[in-house]
């Protein structure tokens, strides 16, 4: 008999060279720089150069990449009534959906897949997904949309977007390291969506709209915003131990709390913790830091955590994060998916390289030799 080994865990199904994950010791490594040499230096900008060629980039490269970002940040005037007519109550992780596949329409290359078809294209989805999110966003408020400014970093210029005023230097130091290290993590649910689509020689368009809808479920992306709905519902950080108790007895899941592939501490989530505990010191209300961290201190003493070796995920702490930049917390998954698009396109780009057809087979185990019944017997 087959051995069937369900989600596909541990299984693997291809060979890349752009990033590697050691679970049990808790490793993330893009392109052979480990997470812990990238974090405390690397801009998301480099990040996406990296990705997308292997290497980073010297001064001018940088210099080239963000010049070919910066002139598609902008949208047209029927991307822009697209937006204007999406009902305000829509799911932002829809929108974002809606609105890649909408750009994809206006997408002026041929569907090719050589590199630098593909890297027009993938400039194209990174530099406009913040424009589109940012835009929807006001427009749900009741604001005007802001246009993009050519004279800030990625990071800067989407919370430019939102709020319509520049961001503080922490502010922008905390999105760029939240967009550096959610931007490639080898083959999850998403970036796989991404791969099977692309092996169908799809374009890099519908491909990346594969992985929005991947990214959205709970499982995966969704879970930044339940995180932060469970840090809200615990309220205030007295009442972490009896919410905690009421959560295992309903045996209720964590929301930020476990890995398919991490079985030791997820090697963002400190980063993302220093950083948060940076925003909670300057501001007036520490309470979505002092409540994370003594959920993590409990469930960390806790044996059934222990047993499961259930650590925080990147999620857990990117939720307090996006929250103390302001962002709303149904943006959240979407701002997952403004930093996931850099490896999704480096996965898209190299599937095309190197592609053959995603197609698994599965065991029947249903029934056979039915005889058809007509209709009004039934
Ligand atoms: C991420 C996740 C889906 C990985 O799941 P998985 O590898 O399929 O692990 P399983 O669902 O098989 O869980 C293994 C055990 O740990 C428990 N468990 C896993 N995550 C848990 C959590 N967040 N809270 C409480 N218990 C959890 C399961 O109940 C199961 O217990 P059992 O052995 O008694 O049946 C899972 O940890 C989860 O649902 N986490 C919360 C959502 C989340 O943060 N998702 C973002 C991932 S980056």
């Amino acid at each position: 008999m087959t051995e069937i080994k369900a989600g596909l865990e541990d299984i693997v199904v291809g060979q890349q060279d752009i990033c590697f994950i050691d679970g049990d010791k808790g490793e993330l490594v893009y392109r052979g720089y480990h997470i812990d040499e990238l974090a405390p230096y690397a801009t998301f900008e480099e990040i996406v150069y990296l990705l997308w060629h292997g290497k980073l980039p010297n001064q001018k490269e940088l210099a080239q990449l963000n010049d070919r970002l910066v002139a598609r940040r902008s949208l047209n005037e029927d991307h822009l009534k697209l937006i204007r007519s999406m009902p305000s109550n829509a799911r932002p992780m829809s929108v974002c959906r809606t609105g890649v596949s909408q750009i994809g329409l206006y997408d002026p290359e041929k569907l090719t897949f050589d590199k630098e078809t593909s890297l027009l294209k993938a400039d194209d989805i990174l530099a406009k997904t913040p424009t589109i999110m940012a835009t929807f966003d006001r427009y749900r408020r009741g604001l005007r949309p802001i246009p993009p400014r050519e004279d800030l970093s990625h990071a800067a210029n989407f919370l430019w977007m939102l709020n319509g005023k520049e961001p503080t230097r922490e502010a922008e130091k905390a999105l760029d390291l939240y967009l550096v290290l959610l931007a490639e993590h080898d083959y999850n649910a998403s970036t796989f969506a991404c791969r099977v689509t692309a092996s169908t020689w799809a374009g890099m368009y519908s491909a990346v709209v594969s992985g929005i809808g991947a990214l959205s479920g709970h499982a995966h992306g969704g879970a930044v915003q339940e995180a932060m709905e469970q840090f809200q519902e615990i309220g205030n950080v007295n009442n972490v131990e009896p919410w905690f108790e009421g959560c295992l007895n309903s045996k209720k899941r964590i929301m930020g709390i476990g890995h398919r592939v991490y079985k030791a501490l997820d090697p963002r989530a400190p980063h993302l913790r220093a950083r948060v505990e940076a925003l909670a010191g300057q501001s007036e209300n520490r309470k979505w830091f002092d409540i994370a961290a003594k959920l993590e201190e409990i469930t960390g003493q806790h044996p059934f955590f222990q047993e499961r070796k259930l650590y925080p995920n990147v999620d857990y702490y990117s939720a307090p994060l996006l929250h103390m930049l302001g962002l709303e917390n149904d943006m959240f998954t979407p701002m997952f998916a403004l930093s996931r698009i850099a490896g999704w396109c480096a996965h898209i780009m190299a599937q095309y390289a190197d592609n053959r057809l995603i197609r698994p087979r599965a065991d029947y185990v249903g029934p056979k030799g039915l005889k058809w019944t007509p209709l009004e017997d039934r």
